[in-house]
Formats: C-alpha cells, structure tokens, sequence
C-alpha cells in the first residue's frame, strides 16, 4: 500500500527516505512521552537513524517481510502504522503502531488500522494479525479491544524497557467472516 486517504485530513503514505528528517523530528519533539513504550526511541539521536529506519522498511517490504507507513494527519506527521514482520510461511502479520500525544485521543489510530489490516488480509494474504501489548499500556489495551483483537494468551517477561521487565497480553485478529 504506498497511499491511502482516509478522509480528507488524515492519509497513510509508505514512508520514504525523504521523510527521514521529518520523522525524527516528530521523535525528537516527543521524545519523552514516546519512549515509555517504545525501546527503539532512546536508541534514535539523530536524522541517520531514521533515514536508516525507512532504508530497512523499504528493503523489507521489497521482500514483503514488513512495511511502514507514515501517518499525516492534516499535512502533518504524526505517527507510523506498519507490519514489524511479516511470517509468508505461517501467514501472519506483526503490527506496530504510534501516535505523537497531540494527535492521540482522535481516534486516529482506530482509522488507520482497518485500513492496514485490511490490506494485509486481501493483499499480503494473512490470515492472522498478532500483537503483544505491554499489560500496563492502557491505551494501547484500549486500542485492541477496540479493534476487536481477542487476548489469546499472556507472555512473561516479553521485553525489557528502560531496565523493568514488561509482560504482554498477545491479542490476535482474524478477517470478519463474510
Ligand atoms: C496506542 C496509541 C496509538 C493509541 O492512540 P489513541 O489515540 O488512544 O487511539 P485511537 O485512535 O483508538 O483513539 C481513541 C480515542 O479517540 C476517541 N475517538 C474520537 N473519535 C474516534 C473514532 N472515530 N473512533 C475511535 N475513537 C475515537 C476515543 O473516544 C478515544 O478517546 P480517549 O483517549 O479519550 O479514550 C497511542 O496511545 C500511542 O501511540 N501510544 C504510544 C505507542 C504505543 O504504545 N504503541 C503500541 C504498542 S503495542
């Protein structure tokens, strides 16, 4: 998918190596809200991060393993929605999403993750979307449940933040039956 507009002020683009300095500074400006659930954060200091980010989400979706969309909302960057990974042999897709604070609360995110999942059914033909959420990642949570994720099992110890070991509640997503 290299571009899609949900409505007239929010559209997902694939993200490309133009957009490198833009995306770190939508990181930089919200660096220490972002970080409290994304590890990668602390580890992006400057524009050759993010150029290097986009260079590898580009090659991966070249090899249909993962992809990246920038999110604007209003002409402006605001977040990114993608696939980490992609498993062809097991059919699965392993989303991962942010929103910078100001344009949370929207319903931003609950737009533009149909429209990936969606895609990632009819076109990269999954057949099953799974994601691990932090248990104390409310919003996050409330996302999920939003989307109509079901909780398949809870994973201890699946990541180390800013030295605490966060447990997950991995939720999995199939297509409506039609
Ligand atoms: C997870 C994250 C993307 C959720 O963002 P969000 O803005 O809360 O998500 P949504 O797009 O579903 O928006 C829901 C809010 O918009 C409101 N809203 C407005 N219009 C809406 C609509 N059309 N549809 C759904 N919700 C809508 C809801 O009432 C809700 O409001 P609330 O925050 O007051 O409860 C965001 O918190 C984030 O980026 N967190 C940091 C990174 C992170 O944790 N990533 C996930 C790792 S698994």
């Amino acid at each position: 998918m290299l571009r899609h507009k949900i409505n007239p002020g929010l559209e997902l683009r694939l993200l490309q190596p133009g957009d490198a300095a833009a995306l770190f500074a939508v990181v930089e400006a919200n660096r220490a809200t972002l970080r409290e659930w994304l590890p990668w954060v602390d580890a992006t200091v400057k524009v050759a991060d993010s150029e290097k980010f986009i260079a590898g989400a580009l090659r991966d979706r070249a090899a249909t393993r993962a992809y990246q969309s920038g999110i604007w909302s209003m002409g402006s960057l605001v977040g990114v929605i993608g696939h980490n990974r992609i498993d062809p042999a097991a059919r699965i897709a392993f989303p991962g999403w942010w929103l910078v604070p100001a344009a949370q609360g929207q319903g931003i995110m609950a737009q533009c993750c149909p429209v990936v999942f969606a895609h990632a059914f009819t076109q990269l033909l999954v057949n099953r979307i799974v994601v691990g959420v932090a248990t104390e990642n409310v919003r996050a949570l409330a996302l999920v449940k939003r989307l109509g994720f079901k909780q398949i099992s809870t994973l201890k110890n699946a990541e180390v933040l800013h030295n605490r070991r966060v447990d997950h509640f991995i939720y999995s997503l199939v297509p409506k039956p039609q």
